[in-house]
């Protein structure tokens, strides 16, 4: 390939991949296939009550803070716990087939602690509500999180929060520039957003 050719390509690849949250449609459900399917769907038998061919089902039965896949909680939640018994367990799923993958039970333990999303290009109001609990606490823990931050005039920035000083917000521009930002030269919700996070 000449070489001015490959030099645009790369950048363009990097592109078309970005990263995306992990959900049930896109990481899940073909987990599920191979190792529930014959017991847990519509298609063919729904023991237990449970059918992870329908989605609706599952997001309004079995997805809450009381269900078998507690949003956020991977650690409280029955369809994992499951998974990762002892064979021998009369409670160990799936029954009468093999453990699943390390890198399978790693998936689903990321999905649910993410919010546990059926399809998160197309999230649902309370879904969008997870996602922003999920942020926050991504953000209170470390991570590199980038919030839109709205002033009083409505102009928006994207940057990260980097610490509340006195009366201001300092974030952080994906350029590393950072800015001392007044609380009340914000609109109210990013001002309220900067308080969470520092605690207050
Ligand atoms: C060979 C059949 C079979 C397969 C395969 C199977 N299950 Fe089950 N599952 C059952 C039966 C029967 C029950 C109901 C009895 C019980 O709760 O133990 C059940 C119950 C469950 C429950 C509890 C439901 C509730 O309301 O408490 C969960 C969670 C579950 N299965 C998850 C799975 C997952 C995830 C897979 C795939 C990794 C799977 N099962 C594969 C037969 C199966």
């Amino acid at each position: 390939m000449h070489p001015l050719r490959c030099a645009l390509t790369l950048p363009l690849l990097l592109l078309v991949s970005p990263t995306r949250a992990v959900d049930y449609q896109g990481d899940i459900q073909s987990i599920l296939k191979e190792h529930c399917w014959d017991c847990h769907s519509n298609e063919k038998e729904a023991k237990g009550d449970l059918a992870f061919d329908d989605k609706e089902d599952l997001a309004k039965s079995h997805i809450n803070p009381v269900g078998l896949i507690r949003p956020g909680e991977p650690e409280k939640s029955d369809f994992l716990a499951r998974l990762k018994l002892d064979e021998e367990d009369d409670d160990f799923m799936p029954r009468k087939g093999k453990p699943l993958r390390s890198s399978e039970l790693a998936k689903i333990e990321q999905w649910i602690r993410e919010g546990a999303l059926i399809d998160a290009a197309n999230p649902t109001e309370t879904e969008k509500g997870r996602m922003e609990e999920v942020k926050l606490a991504n953000a209170l823990s470390g991570g590199d999180v980038y919030f839109q931050w709205t002033n009083t005039q409505g102009k928006v920035i994207e940057a990260k929060y980097a610490g509340l000083e006195g009366e201001s917000v300092k974030i952080t521009m994906k350029t590393g520039k950072s800015f001392l930002v007044p609380l009340n030269s914000l609109s109210a919700e990013s001002a309220a957003l900067a308080r969470k996070l520092g605690g207050k």
